[in-house]
């Protein structure tokens, strides 16, 4: 062996010995770094005869190659070898048993929503999405509730310290309502051309919101709003969709509704509806669960539409109290406060 075989033999042992990626480039650094014993051979030459220099090059360059050769094949020595332990320590055991994972369910205020909407869509009800940060003449104006009427403290709302782009002071909505201005001025637009024009039936479900907190009372809350608007729309109408309403929701006939008059400045007559089951725990009791009424000419003249030729009702019902009563629900305040022992019930 000549000098330069035990140069190759010397180093290929030392990156056999090493055994981390970092030992590996350190001894590297020996042979071929700066200052490596290779480049050091290579620095030499400059004393020899170009004759010299020819067979004594192309020496050392062949041994530099087998020493980068070395080197290389370690390096994939390593990389696989970390690799291997790798997948080792991530091995799975596919025959462990799994981790169980709790399934979702809908709120049962959701579930509720849905049946309201599915049991108006049944009666060629439309379904409405509308803003919750409202105007305050979506809220009230529009509805016959002029500024600075008591009747506007019938709802203690929530005003939004903003106006909007036509200076119309914000509030959170304290009730579905401005959703029946809403629409019927899009409807009314949409069919302007038609005579007569088709009439307007559509269900607003969403959240409300009021300065309000008790058992039966959350600040947010939701409501439902209803309008049917057409030139024979009448109260007797009001209470035909509304029975059919109840009994389809609790699922009996055995169930009373009552028309209790009242007071809404966007409608006149006004009326809450109660009902009463005639069995089951809450037999007999009257519960109020809806306010209702004859769209105000006024409201009617706010939607676009001449109120001598269309008429027709509205009403406001409480989904969060239709859950209570569905599912015996003593506290209103149970559906809101995220706690899964209490909604994984409803599953
Ligand atoms: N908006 C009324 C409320 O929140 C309910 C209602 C709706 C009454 C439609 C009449 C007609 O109390």
């Amino acid at each position: 062996m000549n000098d330069l075989d035990h140069l190759v033999q010397a180093a290929a042992d030392e990156f056999s010995a090493a055994a981390t990626p970092a030992d590996l480039e350190n001894a590297k650094a020996r042979y071929l770094g700066k200052a490596g014993r290779l480049t050091e051979l290579l620095k030499g030459m400059a004393a020899l005869s170009p004759d010299e220099k020819k067979t004594r090059g192309a020496e050392i360059n062949a041994a530099k190659q087998l020493v980068e050769s070395a080197l290389n094949a370690r390096r994939h020595a390593l990389a696989e070898a970390e690799l291997e332990l790798q997948l080792r320590a991530e091995a799975l055991d596919v025959t462990l048993p799994g981790r169980h994972r709790g399934i979702g369910g809908l709120h049962p205020v959701s579930r509720t929503m849905e049946r309201i909407e599915a049991i108006f869509g049944s009666m060629g009800f439309d379904v409405a999405d509308g803003p919750e940060i409202e105007t305050d003449w979506m809220s009230f104006t529009a509805l016959n509730n002029p500024e600075n009427h008591p009747a506007r403290s019938m709802q203690d709302t929530f005003y939004v310290d903003m106006k909007d782009a036509e200076g119309r002071w914000l509030n959170l909505r304290p009730h579905t309502s401005p959703m029946q201005v809403r629409y019927a001025r899009a409807h009314a637009a949409r069919y302007a051309g038609r005579d007569p024009m088709p009439e307007i039936r559509v269900i607003a479900p969403g959240r409300t919101y009021r300065v309000d907190s008790d058992a039966t009372h959350s600040p947010m809350f939701h409501q439902c709003e209803g309008l049917w608007i057409g030139e024979n729309v009448s109260f007797k109408d009001l209470k035909a969709v509304f029975t059919d309403f109840c009994r389809t929701f609790f699922e009996t006939d055995d169930l009373q509704l009552r028309f209790r008059p009242s007071y809404f400045p966007f409608t006149e007559p006004s009326a809450e509806i109660d009902i009463a089951f005639a069995s089951g725990p809450l037999k007999g009791r009257w519960l109020e669960v809806a306010g209702s009424g004859q769209v105000h000419p006024d409201v009617v003249r706010n939607f676009g539409l001449d109120p001598e030729r269309y008429i027709g009702f509205a009403f406001g019902m409480g989904p969060d109290r239709l859950t209570m009563l569905r599912y015996g629900v003593a506290d209103l305040r149970l559906f809101f406060d995220g706690d899964l022992r209490f909604l994984s019930q409803f599953k």
